[in-house]
């Protein structure tokens, strides 16, 4: 039997077309890999202007768990023909996840990164399972199922926070947003530009934008709000103190050896829920630094999602050992002071200064506390240490690559010293500008965690 003659044909058709079926399906891994990418970057934006602390832990674990997608798809991408060998993302993604953070009220800009954009990355997972060959593309498959799957828990993890305008909340946990607007109007618009592009990933049949639309980010620049949100809570400049009729933690009692292990651990877990201003003034670095490599915003999702595992410790714990929440004020002075500084400076004074600079006394602390014989103190103190350690490797591999994109030519020991100097002039004009929300009778105090020990 002589086989049908293709080698006309087959001679004269570029080389490349024989790996067509796979560059089709490394092209929309590409563009999966800059949705999560951009996701990461401009989420991040959410995470300070929202209130709620369980509303920003939930944040931080979903970029991070985006973050992790973009990696995955960018390891499966690369093995195969033209997916590229860049990260950059393409202008008609970037622009889309601009706009997305372009609403002043975070709560509106919540209701579009979630009821607009992830329903339709999730759209664009289901069709990349369709068009794909279950056999042929398996590895790709049994990652992108994954990822579905991811996709359907953050939106029933989302939803209670949700009001309108995209997924229904479910009306068990649901809990209202401080905002009286719509925000209708707004997933109206980010589904106009998606509608633009026939969804991420072109599935559906496109309908151009009409002629008078108009872009919002483009109008208004993003900044950073001058202040955290944290909604419903008291605040105050700083927690750290050296008076125990004013601040919960009283930095000379952390070290002195007479003090009860009870009145350290209780500190302590003041102080490890604080560390909700490293997750505030962290997230501000992701949407700073549209060009850095991935790499870097990957590692800054997982230090985001450690602190937010930080604060969270204490957020569980205090409750447990008689602390009433409403009564401990939340400390807004890093976040006010750093968001006057570049993105390194923000970094490099994370890092090199506050991280760097706490393990001795924490040391001292987790030493007293297993005095107390509790196990999960014990663990959640060595799990904090232990991811503190790898924020500084963090630091030191990535604070020249953001000194970098900034065009920092300073040897990074200088760098940090001229930073370190410069926090303290702005903490002289934009620092101590909280008052305390509530009266020293009514919020937590060292003297008062003196009392809550004594009943343990
Ligand atoms: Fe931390
Ligand atoms: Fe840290």
């Amino acid at each position: 039997m002589v086989a049908p003659s293709t080698t006309t044909s087959a001679a004269s058709a570029p080389a490349a077309n024989r790996l067509a079926a796979v560059q089709e399906m490394a092209r929309l891994q590409r563009i999966l890999f800059e949705v999560e990418r951009e996701f990461t970057r401009t989420a991040t934006t959410l995470i300070y202007r929202v209130g709620e602390p369980e509303l920003k832990y939930l944040l931080c674990q979903h970029v991070w768990e985006s973050a992790g997608h973009a990696r995955f798809l960018r390891e499966r991408g690369r093995e195969m023909s033209g997916f590229g060998s860049g990260e950059s993302v393409r202008d008609s993604i970037r622009r889309i996840f601009n706009e997305a953070a372009a609403p002043a009220d975070g709560y509106i800009a919540l209701a579009g990164f979630y009821g607009v954009l992830k329903p339709a990355l999730l759209a664009a997972y289901r069709h990349y399972l369709e068009a794909t060959h279950h056999l042929a593309d398996w590895p790709s498959r049994k990652l992108v199922e994954e990822f579905v799957a991811d996709e359907e828990r953050h939106a029933r993890e989302i939803a209670p926070y949700l009001v309108g305008g995209g997924l229904s909340p479910d009306s068990s946990g649901h809990k209202a947003p401080p905002t009286t607007q719509a925000p209708a109007s707004w997933s109206i618009h980010l589904s106009t530009i998606l509608a633009d592009l026939g969804g991420f990933l072109g599935e559906r049949p496109r309908i151009p934008l009409p002629a008078d639309f108009s872009w919002k980010h483009t109008q208004r620049p993003y900044t950073h709000p001058p202040t955290c949100n944290r909604g419903k809570y008291p605040t105050c400049s700083s927690v750290f103190g050296h008076d125990a009729d004013e601040t919960p933690i009283v930095r000379p009692w952390l070290e002195d050896p007479k003090t009860d292990a009870r009145v350290i651990r209780l500190m302590v877990y003041v102080w490890l829920m604080m560390e909700m201003d490293a997750v505030d003034y962290l997230a501000t670095v992701f949407y700073d630094t549209p060009t850095a490599p991935f790499d870097l915003h990957f590692d800054l999702a997982r230090h985001l999602w450690d602190e937010s595992r930080h604060s969270e410790f204490g957020y569980r714990q205090l409750p447990k050992l008689g602390v009433d929440l409403m009564t401990l004020e939340h400390s807004l002075e890093l976040y006010n002071v750093l968001v006057h500084m570049t993105p390194p400076e923000r970094y490099a004074m994370m890092t090199m200064e506050f991280e760097a600079g706490s393990f001795p006394t924490k040391a001292h602390v987790m030493d007293r506390i297993r005095e107390l014989n509790d196990f999960e103190a014990d663990t959640l103190l060595a799990f904090d240490r232990n991811d503190e350690q790898n924020h500084v490797r963090y630091g030191h591999h990535w604070l020249p690559t953001i000194m970098g994109l900034f065009g920092e030519t300073r040897p990074v020991e200088d760098f940090v010293k001229a930073t370190q100097e410069k926090f303290r002039q702005l903490t002289a004009i934009h620092g101590n500008k909280t008052p305390h929300a509530l009266p020293p009778e009514k919020r937590l105090t060292g003297n008062k965690i003196l009392k809550l020990a004594a009943a343990q």
